[in-house]
């Protein structure tokens, strides 16, 4: 069952830096505009790593496969499969998503039909939800954006949970522990969320 639901996945280590900043400004205009939102943060979960025994991608159908690993994950993928809306965050860490949030996408190869000898298929190639994308960078925004390989991470894990990327926030130079976020960043973190959650 689909609901009119934003879920925040904060891949971040730092509770209220610059990813975790964003994601609130977002959930907070989307509960404005009547929305019922979540924040998940990856880092207060319990998530164990992939084990790479690819059980979970063995059968054929459109229903993501049962993990072995009985950890937050099912009840993660559980509330994200049942909400329309996502965003989805990580800091750029070495020129790639950071290790919290990779393991978190490991653990999504359920959503992949994959026996083993075969290359692997997206269960279910048609995009119900939509997601905003949010990273940030010590360089700059169009260097970290063009010269990382984070957005095509981040689209996807989108892609496997059936969403389809409608926006790209991404917060350049952090240079500082606390950063207030730009009045350039509110407003396109105001009209994503509108474009997130119109009709
Ligand atoms: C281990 C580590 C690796 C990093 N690697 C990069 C990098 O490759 N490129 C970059 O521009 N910034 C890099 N950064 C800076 C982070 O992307 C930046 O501090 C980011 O804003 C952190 O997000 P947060 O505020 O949500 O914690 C790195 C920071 C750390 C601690």
């Amino acid at each position: 069952m689909v609901n009119n639901k934003v879920i925040g996945i904060v891949g971040s280590y730092r509770k209220d830096g610059v990813i975790d900043s964003v994601i609130t400004e977002i959930l907070a205009n989307a509960a404005k505009k009547g929305a019922e939102t979540e924040k998940i943060y990856l880092k207060d979960s319990q998530i164990e790593f992939c084990t790479n025994c690819r059980k979970c991608t063995q059968n054929e159908g459109l229903e993501r496969g049962e993990c072995i690993i009985k950890d937050d994950m099912e009840s993660i993928l559980d509330r994200i499969d049942s909400s329309n809306y996502l965003v989805i965050g990580a800091p750029v860490n070495f020129g790639n998503i950071n290790a919290l949030t990779q393991k978190f996408v490991e653990r999504c190869v359920g959503y992949a039909y994959w026996p083993w000898g075969e290359i692997p298929k997206i269960r279910n190639k048609i995009k119900t939800k939509k997601a905003i994308l949010v990273s940030a960078s010590a360089a700059p925004a169009w260097m970290g954006r063009m010269l990382t390989r984070t957005i095509d991470s981040l689209k996807t894990l989108a892609d496997l949970f059936g969403a389809k990327t409608i926006g790209v926030i991404w917060v350049g130079l952090v240079n500082k522990e606390q950063m207030q976020l730009s009045e350039k960043t509110i407003q396109k973190a105001k009209r994503l969320t509108e474009k997130l959650i119109a009709a």
